[in-house]
């Protein structure tokens, strides 16, 4: 079982991490392979909304997400982490979950994929990220695990927030817990999926 961690803070070591480093140790706890990736120094490129990837299944901007896309595809479950910027997730989360578009094709889509978050700020604005978050997993047909977040400015008060390590650490396990149970969207929602949400007339 593979869990994919996807810190999406340009701060190679900053609280983002921190927080993802404590989720794959529970998942590990629990006998997970698990990886971290990092968006630090990466060459992300925003969708231009071509929609060629509708028929190819493949994304013709050459650049780093190609490496992330094997990554997701293999992972069963996957954890993203975000700071918040301005009352959001970075521009970086929103060009990975914006590129995930590419991945709208059997065998290689979101489908039955288990998905925890993790946000970090300073203050104010986890919700509306959160949210965000929520609304891609449940479009994706992903199965959504828990949510954690911290108001953290400094990776080192991580040391002394024993209850939000536990609380990462947990969303680690969980996700675990989750994948384990295998579940499967109805057939007939795994086959591309077609508009956002229902439209009747
Ligand atoms: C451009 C920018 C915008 C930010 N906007 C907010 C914000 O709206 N609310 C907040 O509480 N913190 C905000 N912050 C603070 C970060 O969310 C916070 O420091 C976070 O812990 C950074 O995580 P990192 O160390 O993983 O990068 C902002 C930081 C930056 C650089």
């Amino acid at each position: 079982m593979k869990i994919l961690a996807i810190s999406c803070s340009p701060r190679i070591n900053g609280n983002t991490v921190a927080m993802l480093e404590e989720v794959l140790r529970g998942a590990r706890d629990k006998n997970a392979d698990t990886e971290l990736y990092s968006v630090s120094g990466k060459n992300l490129q925003p969708c231009d909304g071509c929609w060629a990837c509708a028929n190819s299944g493949k994304c013709h901007i050459n650049d780093d997400m190609q490496e992330l896309y094997e990554k997701i595809i293999l992972a069963d479950g996957l954890v993203f982490g975000t700071p918040i910027y301005f009352w959001g997730m970075t521009a970086q989360a929103k060009t990975i979950l914006d590129r995930t578009i590419a991945l709208n094709q059997p065998g290689q889509n979101l489908t039955n994929k288990v998905a925890g978050v993790i946000a970090v700020c300073g203050s104010l604005g986890l919700v509306d990220a959160l949210k965000d978050f929520s609304y891609f997993f449940i479009q994706r047909r992903m199965l959504p695990a828990n949510q954690v977040s911290a108001y953290l400015t400094n990776p080192e008060q991580l040391k002394e927030m024993a209850q939000c390590r536990k609380a990462a650490c947990q969303l680690g396990e969980q996700i675990v817990q989750l994948v384990k149970m295998d579940f499967k969207y109805p057939e007939e929602y795994i086959q591309r999926h077609g508009a956002f949400g229902t439209h009747t007339r």
